[in-house]
């Protein structure tokens, strides 16, 4: 009788913070080299190299961008163990599972030259370079430093017979070189522009990339947890009144999501990335650059435009904070939301009839003003104007200055 053919699974981990095509490349050359029947995607809760900083999005939304790339090409699964077990993981346990999931397999472990030259530094090592196969990548420039590196320790540790492995029938461990286009994308550098508004089209997966921009992910590297439920709730709440407004609740969320995604930015890079992307600011905002976050949020849905509708988006989250004559429907659903929890408890308590929620808003936008002594941008008394806010008023404020 033929022995069953061994499965060869492929392992490539990482915080995919953001998952990027440079990841895909890397697993299709993998499988291609080394006749793989899968690469499994495994996103790390953490990692457990206590000198990185925790990734900037939760586990639940990086599992979910690796399923979007998975989908799309049958040769790659997702294993998400080490995201449900929450803690950081080390390499070895996860390959123990996986063994005990996977009986008839044999393992390849994808790694980066520079993690193998750590492979001293790792739990259980000894114990990994028993149980599976290493390809390593190279990277740009160590092609040099190879005697050191991976065939350095191959001659050392991987040279010679595993006799266990023998006897169970296994293909006899060892490390190879994962040869293959030198890619410059990382994780680190998308975060980078996409902090500065800039499109990252290309280099992540197009179901990646609409993930990312749903939430507005990475736009600062540290969001209090205060302003994240605030996006939260906005978002749920101008999902509501998309409903009841009859507008797209989708858009609306969308629109709820993204205008505070800069907020927690200081007000000064939020005006120089502004003025680096050649859009005028005028005098109000500069004395009170904190009115251009919405701007700056609306350059970026901009930048990564998913598609037409984007544009009734950024309308809505651009001049969120001041409001402005000629709003659309979905411009008034996100002003009013904003407020919701401020100014009214709950979207309930918001009044059934739009003209008096957004007339509601302006008046109170105008009072905040008025107690802080601020001056109104003239968009705001504008808008106030159109909605119906008593002249008196409007001109009140506009005469303290
Ligand atoms: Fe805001
Ligand atoms: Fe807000």
């Amino acid at each position: 009788m033929r022995k069953k053919r061994r499965r060869r699974i492929g392992i490539l981990g990482g915080t995919f913070d953001p998952l990027h095509n440079g990841h895909l490349i890397l697993g299709r050359r993998a499988i291609e080299s080394f006749s793989l029947d899968t690469v499994l995607l495994v996103p790390a809760a953490q990692s457990p190299l206590k000198s990185r900083r925790p990734p900037e999005v939760s586990g639940e939304y990086r599992l979910e961008m690796v399923r979007r790339a998975a989908a799309f090409d049958r040769r790659f699964a997702v294993w998400d163990g080490e995201i449900r077990r929450g803690a950081p993981s080390y390499t070895i346990d996860t390959i123990r599972e996986l063994e005990r999931e996977n009986p008839d397999a044999d393992f390849f472990l994808i790694v980066g030259q520079d993690a193998f030259a750590s492979l001293d530094q790792w739990k259980d090592g000894d114990e990994l370079r028993r149980r599976v196969s290493f390809l390593v990548m190279n990277r740009p420039g160590t092609e040099q430093d190879d005697a050191n590196g991976i065939g350095g320790f191959a001659r050392r540790d991987c040279g010679e017979t595993d006799e266990r492995s023998r006897r169970e029938g296994r293909e006899q461990r060892g490390v190879h070189k994962l040869k293959g286009p030198l890619i410059e994308i990382s994780s680190s550098r998308i975060r980078q522009y996409l902090r500065q508004c800039d499109s990252v089209r290309g280099w992540v997966p197009d179901g990646v990339l609409s993930l990312i921009e749903y939430y507005g992910f990475y736009a600062t590297e540290e969001e209090p947890e205060g302003l994240r439920r605030h996006r939260t709730e906005v978002a749920a709440a101008a999902a509501a009144l998309a409903q009841r407004w009859g507008a797209s609740a989708a858009l609306a969320a969308r629109a709820g999501w993204l205008h505070d995604a800069y907020r927690a930015l200081d007000s000064r890079i939020v005006l120089s990335l502004l003025e680096s992307r050649g859009e005028v600011v005028d005098e109000v905002e500069r004395n009170a650059p904190i009115l251009l976050h919405g701007r700056l949020a609306a350059s970026r849905i901009e930048a990564n435009r998913l598609g037409p509708r984007d544009d009734r988006v950024a309308e809505a989250v651009r001049y969120h904070t001041t409001g402005r004559s000629g709003m659309s429907v979905l411009e008034t659903i996100l002003f009013v939301a904003d407020r919701v929890g401020k100014d009214w408890p709950d979207v309930e308590a918001v009044p059934e009839d739009r003209g008096t929620a957004v007339r509601a808003v302006f008046e109170r936008k105008i009072a905040i003003l008025r107690e802080r002594n601020l001056r109104p941008h003239p968009r705001l008394l504008e808008g106030a104007r159109e909605w119906g806010v008593k002249e008196d008023i409007i001109s009140g404020i506009a005469a303290g200055w």
